[in-house]
């Protein structure tokens, strides 16, 4: 029996599983622990159950001897050091595939809502603005045989290029050009590559700058792959017509945040996986890996060597 920190409670039963065979302590609180809390509660566990929302950087590896695997709840894991982790033989793991579908449909739902103004017209009822019906009322943008550019073109990437096609979207995706070319020639753009080095503020000026004027920008991946300053000066200046936001830089986004302010902007709380089914998956994913890790077996889904 190994001794397990899980950071959060989290949805479904799969924690029972890893109590069944693991001592396990979970974080119970709404907000996560804090590094120094972490390192406390962790001090002598073989097994860590993270949130993204947990930095496991080389210092916080650094100071948990007895760690031997690291099951992060999400797909992206850029919040683990994954070299700091390897060189300990720590094993790290992650949850694809069954959030791929509740995160297209968000990253769909958000496309659709920023092209017909959905947020500012719902609140344009409430504020008792519905005067009558108007010619020019909350004119948007056409989503059908408008041009999709999805930067990032794996599991994701290709669900929402399903959607669109539904949609009767032209889609255009990187692996088929660069990255100016596809900025350059899409009504939407819509991200879904992982935050690394070489993507962080990937849209960045000048970017944003060739874009489109009536472009519409959809971020549903990390939020440092965009500049927050140039996309609130981007808004604010006209460059492109509008950006949904799942994720930002920082999360979360505090409410007098000058990015707010910017015009036509959607920003909503990183809940693309936030479907009961995907958390529930996503949690089984998670039990899973971690209970063969520490049975000395491989993770099912690990990204370590
Ligand atoms: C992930 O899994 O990386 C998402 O950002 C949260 O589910």
């Amino acid at each position: 029996m190994a001794q397990c920190f899980v950071t959060r409670q989290l949805p479904g039963t799969a924690l029972d599983r890893l109590r069944a065979e693991h001592d396990v302590e979970v974080w119970p609180e709404r907000l996560p622990p804090t590094p120094a809390q972490l390192l406390d509660r962790a001090a002598a566990a073989e097994g860590l159950l993270t949130l993204l929302t947990d930095r496991m950087d080389a210092d916080t590896i650094g100071r948990l001897p007895r760690l031997r695997a690291i099951s992060n709840y999400a797909v992206g894991y850029d919040n683990v050091d994954l070299a700091a982790a390897a060189a300990r033989h720590i094993a790290v793991g992650n949850t694809p595939d069954v959030l791929t579908d509740a995160t297209a449909d968000l990253a769909f739902a958000l496309l659709m809502a920023a092209a017909r103004k959905l947020p500012q017209a719902a609140a344009s009822v409430r504020a008792g603005d519905w005067l009558t019906w108007e010619p020019s009322g909350f004119l948007g943008a056409d989503v059908h045989g408008a041009t999709l550019g999805i930067i990032g073109f794996g599991r994701i990437g290709r669900a929402v290029a399903e959607r669109a096609g539904g949609f009767g979207m032209n889609v255009i995706s990187v692996g088929r050009g660069s990255v100016g070319e596809l900025l350059r020639q899409a009504d939407f753009v819509s991200l879904h590559c992982p935050l690394t080095p070489e993507t962080h503020h990937l849209i960045d000026a000048g970017a944003l700058h060739t874009m489109q004027n009536h472009a519409i920008l959809i971020n549903t991946a990390r939020g440092p792959i965009v500049d927050r300053d140039a996309l609130g000066q981007a808004l604010i200046g006209g460059e492109i017509a509008g950006a949904a936001l799942d994720v930002t830089d920082p999360e979360p986004l505090p409410p007098d945040d000058p990015l707010l302010q910017a015009p036509n902007l959607i920003v909503v709380p990183h809940i693309g996986s936030a479907t009961h089914s995907a958390r529930a998956k996503m949690a089984d994913l998670a039990v899973d890996n971690l209970l063969a890790a520490l049975a000395g077996k491989r993770m099912p889904h690990q990204v370590t060597p």
